[in-house]
Order: structure tokens, then sequence, then C-alpha cells
């Protein structure tokens, strides 16, 4: 479903071009749970944007279910990723003065979904994050994995195919890490295609299918059978 061709991405820093992606083929399977690895600048936030359709290529193609996206105009590439794909951060990008229930209701909103079926939607999906005793309580009132549980609830209200986590797990503390990745898991048992970025080698390593960038490229790319794919036990 998700297919990259040869996909390169320059950024110019003052006159220096500095060479993110190079030159990067991948194609990723319905339904699979990858982790992408490597150093600090070697490109995977940059391959996850690409993939997330936040940005373009410089050249190269993606095809998302076999359909160019790279020419399609701003407005298309934002209804694909709003129907498809969604999206977690390191910092969880929740709006302080709105509740629990609202932040998860807001990609509803933004798409137009009446009030009763998006508070419905909203409480659902925060139902399976465990959050539903908290929708009325404010990101302050939250802790860290709580947050990024909440953030999780607001990535796929909207029932995305693709879920994209860059760093989830990089402000939390070991347990709620490990509860994040346990929902993270569950949600791709469920049949979601899951990309997650990380420093983390414990969490890296649970994927079945484990990238490593080095400088803009994929490095080595690894299908693991053996050990990969356990239930996590958090706590
Ligand atoms: N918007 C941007 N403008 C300029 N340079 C960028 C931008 N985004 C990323 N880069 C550069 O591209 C390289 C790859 O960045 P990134 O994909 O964020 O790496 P990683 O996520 O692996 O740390 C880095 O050298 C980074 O400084
Ligand atoms: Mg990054």
């Amino acid at each position: 479903m998700i297919e990259l061709q040869q996909v390169s991405k320059t950024y110019l820093i003052g006159e220096t071009p500095l060479r993110a992606l190079r030159e990067v083929d991948l194609v990723a399977q319905e339904g699979e749970y990858i982790s992408v690895m490597g150093p600090s600048g070697s490109g995977k936030s940059t391959l996850l944007n690409m993939i997330g359709l936040l940005d373009r290529p410089d050249s190269g193609s993606y095809l998302l279910d076999g359909s160019h996206t790279e020419r399609l105009p701003e407005e298309q590439r934002a209804r694909l990723r709003g129907e498809q794909i969604g999206f977690i951060f390191q910092s969880f990008h929740l709006v302080n003065r709105l509740t629990t229930l609202e932040n998860v209701e807001l990609p509803m909103m933004l798409a137009g979904v009446s009030v009763r079926e998006r508070r419905t939607a909203a409480q659902e999906v925060l139902a399976q994050v465990g959050l539903e005793a908290w929708s009325g309580h404010h990101p302050n009132q939250l802790s860290g994995g709580q947050l990024q549980r909440v953030a999780i609830a607001r990535a796929i209200v909207m029932k995305p195919r693709i879920l994209l986590a860059d760093e989830p797990t990089g402000n939390l503390d070991q347990a709620s890490g490990r509860e994040i990745i346990a929902v993270l898991e569950n949600l791709n048992a469920e049949g979601i295609t899951l990309l997650v970025v990380t420093h983390d080698l414990n969490l890296g390593q649970r994927a079945r299918r484990q990238i490593h960038m080095v400088d803009g490229r994929i490095e080595t790319d690894i299908s693991a059978e053996a050990g990969a794919g356990a239930k996590y036990v958090p706590g």
C-alpha cells in the first residue's frame, strides 16, 4: 500500500544542501509493524513525514495504494492524510484549553462531523485507550503517559489505516512508555499499519520489521520472525 521509489529530499541550510533522504526505496504492506531506527539526523522524521504526506519528495515517487501522490495538489494530499493517516509525536501536541474529549474530537470537527457523531466516536476511542474516566479533564491534569494516550485516541478517531509515531515514548518514563507500546501494538494487531520511529532499542526490536537509517539512506531493512511481535506486558 505504501511505496516509495527513489525518494530524495534535500533541505537548504543557508547555501548548504543537506540531503535528508537519498534515493530511498520502501514498500510496506497493509498491517505491517515497522520500526525506524538510526542516529539523530539520519532522516527518520523526514521519512515519516514523507509517508504521512506532510512533506513532498524533490525527486522520486510516493505511491499510496498504487496511486501517485507526489504531484497531487495540497488540498487532495490533505484529504488523503485526514482519511488515511494518524500521527503521534514525542511532544503530544494537545490543546491545553480543550478537554480530553474535545482534543479527541478536533480532527472530526475539522472534517465537519456532527456534534453527536463525534462525541460518540471520541468516547469510544478514549475507552479504547483506557481513558473513559478522563474525558472532562484538561491536559494539565494528566500524566505524560495519559497525554500520549489522548494523542493516540485523537490519531485513530478518524479510523486511519496507517499510524505514524515519531519517538512516541521519547518524553515518557519506562512504565508509561511500555503502556504506550502496548496500545500501539494492540492497534496493529487489529489491522492498522504501524510505523514507529524510535531511539529506544527495546521498542524498535519489538517490531516485526526493522529499518535502520544512516545518512538519509535505508542501511538495513530486516524482517524478523523469531521473538518479534510478542505481547508486551505493561507495568
Ligand atoms: N525543515 C527542515 N529544514 C532544514 N533542515 C531539515 C529540516 N528537517 C530536517 N532537516 C535536516 O535533515 C536531516 C534529517 O533530519 P530528520 O529527518 O529530522 O532526522 P532524524 O529524525 O533522523 O533525527 C537533518 O540533518 C536535519 O537537520
Ligand atoms: Mg526525528
